[in-house]
């Protein structure tokens, strides 16, 4: 398996499986090294306060089984730091080396996966980890596809943010969109002020309210449902990203799309721009006496300009699918015997990836920006352009 690193300076890279462990259940291990993730981070730089409590609520906002419309699953993804931070909570500038490891690997469970485990779920990603790994392919919770993993990269993405906090960007993620409900507008201070004030964290609240007793329905009859989730980067300098094929766009893209049940994704005004004239689809520059900055009047380009943050907020909304196991038969085949047959799945689910997917967004848009902050400020250590152009 290839491609488990994400970043290029700023660096996160994740190992471990959804019951990672439960083949080694074993009285000679300490139960917290049966297994589970891990998280290396590289280019943290020296002097940055990390503590597990601070990487302990981002995962929390993460961890399943915390609501009715979440996985009854028990993952506690406790958090511990294993390497880079010395005293006083302080990185020494070494990798980052963060250990979760799985409690929840019960036998009862992972025999449920083995009773189907030739059975492809329709919506999983099992026929082609068939096709890639064979009669290897780890079928007990999807291993490597399941969301379990990305709890590994939030906790990068924590740590990403504490070196963003030192520059003064701010990423926050939440749901705008339920099984066709929509949110109105939320700006980032509405976003701010009701961050996390429902089970769904839509800051739109009366909205909530509708979207969750809408994503109850749909658990009763079995099944599960999809949404939008907006990301907002505030504080973002203009400058960072590159013209061609980094630009940044294009790599919180890539973070984002790595995220499983992700299936769309637009910046600003997004697939709106279809219907858009040039003069309405343009955003106006002007100079802003009170910053001496040129800034924007509108944000139709999501704080982009060529791949190049503009300044303004980076705007993003992504199409989260529906859960793809449900309580309801599906046809499907079965992969040993090579033939058509009926699945009635037993295992448990999210109701909506939604409650649980924009923490992985968020650290995916911190990862991002991070790394492109550390690409521009090497590039501008080397260039010898006139100051007056960081002004502007
Ligand atoms: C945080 C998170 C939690 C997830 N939990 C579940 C789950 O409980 N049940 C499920 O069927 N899929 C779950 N998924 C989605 C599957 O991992 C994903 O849809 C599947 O691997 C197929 O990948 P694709 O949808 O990107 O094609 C979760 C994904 C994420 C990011």
């Amino acid at each position: 398996m290839m491609g488990n690193t994400f970043g290029k300076l700023f660096k996160v890279t994740t190992c471990g499986e959804s019951y990672a462990g439960g083949f080694r259940k074993n009285l000679a291990i300490p139960k917290e090294l049966y297994g589970g993730l891990l998280t290396i981070v590289d280019g943290v730089p020296p002097g940055i306060k990390i503590t597990p409590d601070m990487i302990q609520k981002e995962l929390d906002k993460r961890k399943p089984g915390q609501s009715k419309l979440d996985s009854p699953r028990k993952e506690i993804d406790k958090v511990y730091i294993f390497s880079g931070v010395m005293e006083d909570d302080l990185t020494t500038g070494a990798p980052v080396g963060l250990v979760i490891p799985n409690v929840d690997i019960e036998d009862i469970h992972m025999d449920q996966y083995r009773s189907y485990k030739d059975v492809v779920r329709p919506g999983h990603a099992e026929y082609t980890f068939f096709k890639k790994y064979g009669d290897y392919a780890d079928w007990v919770g999807a291993g490597r596809a399941s969301g379990r993993e990305t709890a590994a990269r939030v906790g990068g993405g924590a740590i990403a943010q504490a070196v963003l906090d030192t520059f003064g960007i701010d990423v926050i993620g939440f749901v705008t969109e339920s099984h066709g409900i929509k949110a109105g507008p939320i700006s980032y201070e509405q976003a701010k002020a009701n961050y996390r004030k429902n089970e769904l964290n839509c800051p739109d609240l009366e909205k909530a309210e509708e979207m969750i007793a809408d994503i109850i329905k749909v658990k009763e009859e079995g099944d599960t449902c999809g949404g939008v989730v907006e990301i907002i980067a505030k504080g973002v300098p203009s400058g960072l990203g590159e013209p061609v094929f980094d630009k940044l766009n294009a790599t919180i893209a890539h973070g984002i799309m790595s995220i499983g049940a992700i299936k769309g994704l637009e910046f600003g005004a997004g697939f709106n721009h279809a219907e858009l004239k040039g003069s309405e689809s343009n955003d106006e520059p002007y100079f802003d006496s009170a910053s001496g900055r040129v800034r924007f009047k509108t944000n139709n380009s999501g704080g982009f300009l060529g791949g190049i943050t503009n300044g303004e907020e980076i705007r993003i909304r992504v199409a989260v699918k529906a859960t793809p196991t449900v309580s309801v038969p599906q046809a499907t085949v079965n992969m040993s015997k090579m033939e058509n047959t009926i699945l009635e799945p037993i295992t448990r689910r999210d109701p909506s990836l939604c409650p649980r997917i924009y923490p992985v967004c968020e650290a995916m848009v911190r990862i991002a920006i991070l790394d492109a902050l550390y690409m521009a400020k090497a590039y501008r250590g080397v260039s010898n352009l006139d100051p007056k152009w960081d002004r502007i």
